[in-house]
């Protein structure tokens, strides 16, 4: 390895660690805090509208970090992968589908709940609100980010089955 693939390695690492928080962020607070929450103050469904929004400033706080690495780091592996001669048209068709997703993610986050971490929000009113309101929620965020993580692995693996044949 030359000092150049050390770099990348580098850039590949710091991709990796600021998804892995942003996303595992999420899952820790669907599948551990908020139901913890939800015990121990012994309501059924809606936490505390200040607890929420105390933990969504904090945790957005991780998540512009988390958003400003991965845009940087995305757009140099981006480059470095799409120069290589392996690179092939289903690559480049996933990599489309997966930077889109991922700039929906970022928009949702820095221009639709600007306020803290998107939690579930009951918009109310007409059924194109309740949608919105689900669209932009931390479920919504996070299943997309689970897709986004999935469909890395398959730009990985169309690679590497570039690079064999
Ligand atoms: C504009 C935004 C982004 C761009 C341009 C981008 C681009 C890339 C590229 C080119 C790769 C290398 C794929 C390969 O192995 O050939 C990659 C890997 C990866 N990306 Fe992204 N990405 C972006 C955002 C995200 C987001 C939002 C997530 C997750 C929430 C994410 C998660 C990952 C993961 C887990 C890997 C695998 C890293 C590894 O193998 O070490 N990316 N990304």
């Amino acid at each position: 390895m030359d000092v150049l693939d050390w770099i990348l390695l580098a850039i590949r690492w710091a991709h990796a660690l600021a998804a892995v928080a942003w996303v595992g962020g999420g899952i820790f607070y669907l599948m551990v805090l908020r139901p913890a929450i939800q015990r121990a103050t012994g309501r059924a469904k809606a936490l505390p509208p200040e607890i929420t929004r105390t933990i969504g400033v904090e945790f957005r706080g991780l998540v512009t970090t988390a958003i400003a690495v991965l845009l940087l780091t995305g757009v140099i592996l981006s480059a470095s992968r799409l120069t290589e001669d392996a690179v092939t048209s289903p690559y480049v068709a996933v990599l489309v589908v997966k930077i889109v997703l991922a700039l929906y993610m970022f928009y949702v986050v820095r221009f639709m709940r600007q306020d803290s971490y998107p939690e579930e929000q009951d918009l109310g009113g007409s059924m194109w609100q309740r949608l919105r309101g689900r669209l932009t929620g931390t479920t919504a965020l996070l299943v997309i980010g689970i897709v986004v993580i999935g469909l890395s692995d398959v730009l990985d693996g169309l690679l590497e089955s570039a690079l064999v044949s």
